[in-house]
């Protein structure tokens, strides 16, 4: 069960990358909501992701400057059992967490590459692999919109466009990519709603993210997806 306080579409309107942040902690009671719904998250989605805060040296490294992350100290660290579907669980589920941290005021990053990987302190139990990160805290700023396709590159429909796919469209734009590269395609065939990546690096994490937008968008259920070609 999601939050139904939260203002998903506003929260997804909200947000953008942030990569300089402020030395303001986050407060303790923001930090329990946060655990509250990674709790969920990792029991939903047989997952194991971790909280990390205070803790700035997986950020203070030459890949990080090179990524120009500046003042992370709070991420949360995307791990779960190694497997075919990681990747896309951990885009939908790591997504919920960032549109409910923008909902509590912090802002966040999706983090693949520029940051020091074996500097997390979290616990990667036998089975399972760290896939990336998401930084959290108080920006400098609130990031800028991304460049996007048009919808109708990333889409493909036969008949009548119906208005909640047309939401959902609109909501899965604004979803962050890996490089901004939006390699996903969403078709709707008759009633066959079906969503896959066209390749790219991390384009399963990033199918798992657009996904979950455009459910927010749409008002639809994660069952409504076909799954099977
Ligand atoms: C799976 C994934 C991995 C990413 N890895 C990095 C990274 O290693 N370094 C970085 O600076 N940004 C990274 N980003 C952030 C993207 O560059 C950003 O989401 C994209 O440019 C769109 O901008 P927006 O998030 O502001 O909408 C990543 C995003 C995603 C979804």
């Amino acid at each position: 069960m999601v939050d139904t306080q939260v203002d998903w579409m506003g929260a997804i309107r909200a947000r953008h990358s942030v990569r300089s942040y402020t030395a303001r902690p986050i407060e303790k009671e923001k930090v329990a909501a946060l655990q509250a719904q990674i709790d969920r998250c990792n029991r939903e989605g047989g997952l194991h992701i971790q909280l990390v805060t205070e803790e700035p040296k997986a950020f203070d490294g030459m890949m990080a400057h090179y990524g120009k992350f500046s003042g992370v100290r709070n991420y949360l660290a995307l791990i779960g059992p190694k497997g075919e579907s990681l990747e896309e669980k951990l885009g939908y589920y790591g997504e919920q967490l960032v549109l409910y941290a923008q909902a509590l005021g912090l802002n966040t990053c999706w983090v693949a590459l520029t940051f020091s990987k074996g500097k997390v302190p979290a616990a990667i139990d036998k089975g399972e692999k760290l896939v990336c990160v998401i930084t959290l805290g108080y920006g400098e700023g609130q990031g800028t919109a991304h460049k996007s396709k048009a919808a109708g590159a990333v889409s493909e429909t036969t008949g009548d466009v119906p208005e909640w796919f047309r939401r959902g469209m609109e909501a899965a734009m604004l979803a962050p990519t890996a490089v901004n590269q939006q390699k996903y395609l969403i078709e709707l065939k008759g009633d066959r709603l079906s969503a896959r990546a066209t390749g790219g690096f991390y384009a399963k994490v990033d199918l798992g993210i657009v996904k979950y937008h455009f459910e927010v968008g749409a008002g639809i259920g994660h069952d409504r997806w076909t799954t099977s070609e």
